[in-house]
């Protein structure tokens, strides 16, 4: 009888309405592929401009895949393009969307009191019941939580660049997460045509625990002399089937935000302060300070000139 208790205990908020909070890549990404699920969405930043950029962001990814559901069907793609459209209300007010919404996704800037300010704000704002997750990669869950009433409420959820091509999200559980918090996460996640993954709320979750060092390692192989770069790059793409070699892959992510990462974990990540394998990065540093952040800013290890913006998102 205990289990059955236990069972129907477990319940899934029924999610219609989902607000995102920043309409950067990443922010732009899950409303994309929030509408293209069927749910409502909400898309807020600080500002209209912020806003229409994030718009382009999405319209620019819907025409790819577009282009591929509907090949020669001009109409049939348009109609889609609409359709997901229609389903997007832009706003400048993150307190009124989310208290219209069952789930609340930030993707703002990675700085933890921005985060618990818009946090306590909305929390005031939005019905208990309404979730709140993160989509931070490098803060701990249980600190932007804290700024809340809704321990139980509160997660993270962990998308990957490009989100509307990365299958993968991970669903992050602090102590007090609630087993129905987790089940509805795992239910919307699914339904956006994503693999949910759980893991504790620990530096760099699954992934970036994982490819951060990998990174990290790969600048000091080639700080060492032992290889080049572009050797490097081949040898993973083809020795270990990534799609990516890492110089790829940091000039994709940002060298400002890999940066960014370590420094954080290396000076307060729970297990991780002042481990060599990330210890800053002569490379790294060198690139970062004379403004080369990879694709975005048209170069980082390799020369993006003449390759388009959207390219490298
Ligand atoms: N919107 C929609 N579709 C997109 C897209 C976008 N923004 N970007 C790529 N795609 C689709 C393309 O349409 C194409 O689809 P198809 O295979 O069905 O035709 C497919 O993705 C492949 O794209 P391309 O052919 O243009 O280019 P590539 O084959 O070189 O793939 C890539 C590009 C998908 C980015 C691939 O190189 C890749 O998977 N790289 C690794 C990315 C990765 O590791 N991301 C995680 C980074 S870590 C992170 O995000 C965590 C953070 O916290 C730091």
């Amino acid at each position: 009888a205990s289990r059955i208790l236990a069972a129907s205990m477990s319940t899934v908020t029924e999610v219609k309405k989902i607000t995102v909070i920043g309409s950067g890549l990443m922010g732009a990404g899950v409303v994309q592929v929030a509408a293209q699920s069927g749910y409502h969405v909400n898309m807020v930043d600080l500002k209209e401009d912020f806003l229409a950029k994030g718009e382009k962001i999405i319209t620019s990814s819907l025409k790819r895949v577009a282009k591929k559901k509907y090949a020669d069907d001009a109409a049939g793609s348009q109609k889609f393009i609409d359709d997901v459209m229609s389903r997007i209300t832009l706003s400048t007010n993150s307190e009124k969307a989310a208290a219209e919404s069952q789930l609340v996704i930030e993707a703002i800037v990675e700085n933890l009191k921005t985060k618990q300010a818009l946090f306590k704000a909305l929390d005031a704002a939005a019905p208990q019941e309404t979730i709140f997750v993160s989509n931070t990669s490098s803060l701990p869950i249980g600190d932007i939580a804290s700024a809340t009433s809704r321990l139980d409420r509160f997660a993270g959820l962990h998308f990957f660049n490009p989100v509307p091509q990365m299958k993968l999200v991970e669903i992050i559980r602090t102590a007090e997460t609630s087993e129905d918090v987790f089940h509805t996460l795992a239910t919307v996640t699914k339904k956006m045509g994503k693999v949910p993954v759980a893991c504790k709320d620990t530096p760099g979750f699954i992934v970036n625990r994982l490819l951060v060092p990998y990174m990290m390692e790969s600048l000091r192989l080639v700080e060492r002399g032992d290889a080049s770069m572009q050797d490097v790059d081949v040898a993973m793409k083809l020795g270990a089937g990534y799609p990516m070699g890492p110089f790829e892959l940091m000039d994709y992510v940002g060298l400002d935000t890999i940066k960014f990462i370590t420094e954080g974990w290396y000076k307060s990540g729970k297990g991780l302060v002042g481990d060599k394998l990330i210890a800053p990065s002569p490379l790294l540093e060198r690139l970062v300070a004379e403004g080369n952040f990879g694709r975005k800013s048209g170069k980082g290890f390799y020369s993006y000139e003449g390759v388009g913006a959207d390219k490298g998102k």
